[in-house]
C-alpha cells in the first residue's frame, strides 16, 4: 500500500502488491464517471470494459518504480490510473469487428457485443478523454512536468506509439514481415506504453539522468517480453480472451515457432531485469511482480 507519503510499507511480498493492486482498483473507480442510470450505456461501457480484472501491469509498474526512485505523494497512482484508461481503451478498439474481431475480453463479452459498436468507439473516445484530463489534473507536480507528462502520454498513444503500432500490425500483420518487422510493431503497439510508463516515474522523481535512459532499456525488453507471452498464449484456452485470435496474421511465433520464441522471450526478460537491477539495489518486488504475469512463460520453459 502507499502511504499518504507515497512511501510503500515494509510488508511481505503477496500483502503489498495486494495493497498497490487494491489503491489501484480504488483510484480507478473514483476516476471513472459515475453511470446515472442503465441507459448511460458509454459511462457504463467505461466503467465495465476499465474495471474488469485485468493484471494491471502498467500501472502497478509505474508505482513500485516511481517508489523505488523516492517518489513521494500521489501523482503515480494517478498517472497510473490514467495510463490504465489509455489501455483499457486500446483494448477495447483492438477488439472491434474492424479490427481482431474478439467476443471475449477479460473473460467477459467485448464491449461492442455487449454494448454496440457505436458504444464502443464512443467509450474509447471517452476513456483517452479521461485519461488526458487526469494527468493535466495532477496537482502535485511543477507545471513544466505537468506539461511533460500529457506530451509522453499523447506521444505513447499516438503516431509515434499505439496508433502506428496498431495500424501496422492489422495491415502489415496479413503479409509475410521481417523479424526486424515485427519486432518494431511490437515496440510502438506494446513497448511504447512501457516506455512512457518509467519515463512518468522517473519525471515525477528524483531520478538522475542515466536511470533514466537504463529505465528506458528494460520497458523496451519488457516490451518485446511481453508482446511475444501474449502471442504464446493466443493458444492458451485461460486467457479469459478468444482463442487463436492471431491465426493467419505473421507474428514471431508464426515464423520462429512457439520454442524459439519463448527461448527469445526470455533473453528479453533478462535483460530486462539486468535494467531494473542496475536502477535499483533492491528490485525484488517489481522482479517478483514480472515473474507472476510471466508465470506461464517460466513453467513451460
Ligand atoms: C493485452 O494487455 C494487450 C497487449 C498489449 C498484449 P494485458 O495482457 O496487459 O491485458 P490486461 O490488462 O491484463 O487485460
Ligand atoms: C495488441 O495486441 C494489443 C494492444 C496494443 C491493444 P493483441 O491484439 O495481440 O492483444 P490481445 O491479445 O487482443 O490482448
Ligand atoms: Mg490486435
Ligand atoms: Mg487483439
Ligand atoms: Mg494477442
Amino acid at each position: 500500500m502507499t502511504t499518504d507519503s507515497g512511501a510503500i510499507l515494509d510488508l511481505g511480498f503477496d500483502e503489498r502488491l495486494s495493497q498497490v493492486r487494491a489503491s489501484i482498483e480504488k483510484r480507478l473507480d473514483e476516476l471513472l464517471p459515475v453511470s446515472g442510470n442503465e441507459r448511460d450505456l458509454v459511462a457504463l461501457a467505461m466503467r465495465e470494459s476499465t474495471l474488469a480484472p485485468g493484471k494491471r501491469m502498467r500501472p502497478i509498474l509505474l508505482l513500485l518504480i516511481a517508489d523505488g526512485l523516492g517518489h513521494q505523494g500521489s501523482a503515480a497512482l494517478d498517472l497510473g490510473c490514467a495510463v490504465e484508461l489509455i489501455h483499457a481503451a486500446s483494448l477495447v478498439l483492438d477488439d472491434m469487428p474492424c479490427m481482431d474481431n474478439a467476443s471475449l475480453r477479460r473473460g467477459r463479452p467485448t464491449v461492442h457485443l455487449k454494448f454496440g459498436e457505436d458504444v464502443a468507439i464512443l467509450t474509447a473516445v471517452a476513456l483517452l478523454s479521461r485519461a488526458f484530463g487526469i494527468i493535466a489534473g495532477i496537482n502535485d507536480v511543477s507545471p513544466a512536468v505537468r506539461t511533460q507528462l500529457v506530451e509522453l502520454a499523447a506521444n505513447a498513444v499516438g503516431m509515434q506509439g499505439l496508433v502506428r503500432g496498431q495500424f501496422q500490425d492489422l495491415r502489415d500483420g496479413q503479409q509475410a514481415r521481417s523479424a526486424e518487422d515485427i519486432a518494431m510493431t511490437n515496440n510502438l503497439k506494446t513497448g511504447v506504453l512501457f516506455g512512457a510508463i518509467v519515463d512518468m516515474a522517473w519525471l515525477i522523481s528524483d531520478g538522475d539522468e542515466s536511470a533514466r535512459a537504463t529505465l528506458q532499456s528494460f520497458a523496451m525488453e519488457l516490451g518485446q517480453a511481453f508482446q511475444m507471452y501474449d502471442d504464446l498464449c493466443d493458444s492458451s484456452a485461460d486467457t479469459g480472451k478468444d482463442m487463436g485470435k492471431d491465426a493467419g496474421k505473421s507474428t514471431f511465433v508464426s515464423i520462429y515457432g512457439e520454442d524459439k520464441v519463448r527461448a527469445q522471450l526470455h533473453v528479453h526478460l533478462s535483460n530486462a531485469e539486468s535494467n531494473l537491477r542496475r536502477v535499483f539495489d533492491d528490485a525484488d518486488l517489481i522482479a517478483g511482480f514480472m515473474a507472476l504475469v510471466f508465470k506461464k512463460a517460466a513453467i513451460a520453459a
